[in-house]
């Protein structure tokens, strides 16, 4: 999807890793689409998350989101069976994020029964 001309933010983000490799693009649509509703202002695609877990996470990894946000991570993690501790500071994007986490266990419960997911928003003190 192209990014409108008129769009206020960055038209584009880096990233850098510690991993050995090459540059890699990923594009997406980073207004959102109507499938991934929006609940904070620098939320990141959920399949951004997927496609980054699927290059750099193993199995048995647990991930740390120490800026949790919308957690678009979190959900990340949560479809692809990985562990993820998430951190908020922001009481309302806190709760939007557990919100949006316990929805997305929801829907996995209903295709997979008896399934087990570890998914944790640790409150901050
Ligand atoms: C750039 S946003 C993260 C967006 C997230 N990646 C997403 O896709 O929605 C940064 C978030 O970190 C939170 N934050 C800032 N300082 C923090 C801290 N010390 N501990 C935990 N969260 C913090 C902010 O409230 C904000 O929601």
């Amino acid at each position: 999807m192209a990014i409108a001309e008129t769009f206020t933010m960055a038209m584009c983000e880096y990233a850098w890793t510690s991993f050995r490799g090459n540059a890699k693009i990923w594009r997406g649509a980073p207004q959102g689409t109507k499938w991934e509703k929006r609940i904070h202002p620098t939320q990141k695609p959920v399949k951004l998350y997927m496609w980054q877990l699927k290059l750099f996470a193993r199995d048995g990894m647990r991930i740390l989101d120490t800026h949790a946000g919308s957690g678009s991570l979190e959900v990340a993690c949560m479809r692809q069976g990985l562990k993820c501790w998430g951190f908020e500071i922001d009481q309302t994007y806190y709760e939007m994020a557990r919100r949006r986490i316990e929805e997305e266990a929801a829907q996995v419960n209903l295709f997979e029964e008896g399934g087990e997911y570890e998914q944790s928003l640790l409150e901050m003190p």
